[in-house]
């Protein structure tokens, strides 16, 4: 998804726009660009490429200004281009934007300015929104640009230059992200709060249609009414060294290392005396419900399968899993006695935010489970849970996946004793998510033999997954940690569906990792994993002691921990074993190819 910064200052902007592009790179993106009001001129700067494009560019520049905006641009309408680039600028060069988000309707507005005269210089949507408020500037750009967001039909955060009011930058969002920080030395937006931890910790949250006006002394903000309006200025706990590599070769691996202490930190304050403490959740009656809806894209829908499956099995409240782009367009039976969940690292995806305003519109009660705070799922929600993972930057989630088990857990020990269910069961789980940080940490010691077992893909096309139960959730998420980052292209199956079609691909040579982790099923899996055994695999098995078998090519045994919490301890092989995997294949682990970490459009 595009990223975007945005500064008023009494400094120089532009060091600061580029190392807030840098930090947005994460967010995946195929061009880059700067707008900087210099000398009351905009002066923009545009290239395909990454920011190593845009700076060699910069260098032929002198590029000095106090006000400017700047955009890491992720196609969605015309390829990646110069010209499709951002910042757009209007015909008199007096006003220039970027955008994040997508204007559904841009092709009639587009018709509407042709008619009206103007040109057009890239093909992407965004180029109509510098047009309008040239055409709706009568000498005040916040009244212009009031008029434009009742023209648009979509999603957009905005930043806005114009030589007419040189000393600001004018910002607003709608369902796409972005973020306001002030400090002594200028105000500032980004689409992420990591992109102004290095200038600031003091940050204000939009709502959608807010409008927030940069001055290099303080913001204004107003509503879609232009009526100026107050806004907290929150103090954000992250610091700059946690958006940094802290030594590791990459994000990804630095924060697989990281889930012992984001664990321990989900954990903190939620377990009091065999009790699960979820105050957030204080003022929600369970009893109603007679059904729930989990909801969420990608990984953190594997963590809604793991999740529903604890839930429906403490609560005895029966549970739907969907992904998101599913849920939204399914007209699913929703009402008062619904309760609907949605998990989000990022708290921004539109499908999720869309399946959440959904559900709220039927009336039923909705909880958050997020790790970005003040992102808009976890602002709409009726309530919110936050895992405490701190900022993941590697776009393959894996802290967030750990850590939304862990609080997916939590919720279902917590709903259960409100119900006044099976209470007296938990004092054994609740010792063994105490016990959870350091069985992590001891898994991670033996990351030389997950690296070993990535060996086996050194040369493979295909990898499959099985599991049964709880595994299943395990395996579907080994699988896209695979595919995403190492381009190996894995499934992932219900082990006692193997016979029922997927067993034809198994051949001589083919790699499966199973996961035998459920005492209650692991015999039955381990009966399928000797059909594929037979029939030519190598298997790298994850399992209990005991559960062994001496014709695998690899057995990992995992350690003793309650069963329910065995899809945490599982993820961190899993996810070494596709680390190692894209290592040994060359490929870019944090960024990989066509994926963006948060995904704000549809
Ligand atoms: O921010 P979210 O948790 O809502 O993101 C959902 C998915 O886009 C995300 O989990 C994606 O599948 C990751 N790349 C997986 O590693």
């Amino acid at each position: 998804m595009c990223g975007i910064t945005a500064i008023s200052t009494k400094k120089e902007a532009l060091p600061f726009l580029l190392q807030g592009l840098e930090k947005l790179e994460y967010r995946g993106y195929d061009s880059a660009g700067v707008t900087i009001l210099s000398q009351n001129q905009l002066k923009t700067i545009k290239t395909k490429g990454r920011l190593k494009d845009l700076k060699e560019a910069l260098s032929h520049q002198v590029l000095k200004g106090q006000v400017g905006i700047g955009h890491t641009r992720w196609a969605t309408h015309g390829i990646p281009s110069n010209l499709n680039s951002h910042p757009h600028t209007n015909e008199d060069e007096t006003i220039s934007i970027v955008h994040n988000g997508i204007i559904e309707n841009y092709r009639e507005l587009k018709n509407f300015l042709l008619e009206k005269g103007y040109h057009f210089h890239s093909e992407t949507d965004s180029e109509v929104v510098v047009h309008l408020l040239d055409y709706y500037y009568k000498g005040d750009i916040l009244k212009a640009l009031q008029i434009v967001l009742t023209k648009l039909v979509g999603s957009y955060a905005l930043c806005v230059v114009t030589t007419n009011h040189p000393d600001e930058v004018v910002i607003t969002k709608k369902d796409s992200p972005i973020v306001i920080g002030k400090s002594d030395s200028g105000t500032y937006g980004a689409s992420d709060i990591p992109a102004l931890l290095e200038y600031t910790k003091e940050v204000y949250f939009l709502n959608d249609h807010d409008i927030a006006v940069l001055h290099p002394d303080h913001v204004d903000f107003y509503d879609c009414d232009l009526k100026p309006i107050e806004k907290e200025l929150v103090n954000i706990p992250y610091d700059h060294e946690a958006a940094q590599k802290d030594g590791y070769d990459t994000f990804m691996l630095k924060e697989i290392h990281e889930q012992p202490h984001v664990i321990k930190e989900t954990l903190r304050g939620r377990i009091s005396q065999d009790q699960v403490v979820l105050d957030e959740l204080a003022e929600i009656d369970f009893s109603p419900f007679n059904k729930a809806y989990f909801v969420a894209c990608g990984t953190a829908y594997h963590a809604c399968l793991s999740g529903a499956n604890i839930f429906e099995r403490m609560t005895k409240i029966p549970v739907i899993c969907q992904v998101a782009s599913e849920f939204r367009y399914n007209d699913p039976a929703i009402d008062e006695h619904t309760l609907c969940l949605f998990v989000s690292q990022s708290g921004e995806t539109a499908d999720t935010l869309a399946a959440l305003r959904l559900a709220k519109k039927q009336q039923a009660t909705t909880i958050a489970v997020a790790n970005v705070l003040g992102s808009t799922i976890s602002r709409e929600a009726d309530y919110t849970i936050y895992t405490c993972a701190g900022p993941e930057i590697a776009v393959a989630s894996t802290k967030a996946y750990t850590t939304q088990l862990v609080v997916l857990m939590l919720l279902g020990m917590y709903a259960a004793q409100r119900l006044d269910k099976k209470v007296d069961l938990y004092h054994d789980l609740i010792q063994n998510l105490m016990k959870l940080p350091e069985l992590v940490e001891n898994v991670l010691q033996d990351e030389p033999l997950f690296a070993i077992y990535a060996e086996y893909l050194k040369e493979a096309h295909d990898a499959y997954f099985i599991g049964r139960s709880l595994d299943y959730a395990s395996v579907l998420e080994g699988a896209l940690k695979l595919k995403e980052v190492s381009y190996v292209h894995a499934d992932a199956y219900i082990a006692g569906e193997l016979k029922h079609g997927p067993i034809a691909l198994i051949e001589k040579g083919s790699v499966l990792f199973a996961v035998a982790s459920q005492p209650h099923i692991a015999a039955k899996t381990i009966s399928n994993i000797q059909e594929t055994i037979a029939r030519g695999a190598n298997v790298i098995l994850f399992t209990l002691k005991g559960m062994e078998i001496n014709n695998a090519a690899e057995t990992y045994i995992l350690p003793d921990i309650h069963p329910l919490l065995q899809s945490i301890i599982v993820a961190i092989p899993l996810q070494l074993i596709a680390y190692y995997t894209a290592c040994l294949k060359g490929c870019d682990v944090d960024k990989p190819r066509n994926l963006a970490k948060s995904v704000t459009v549809e």
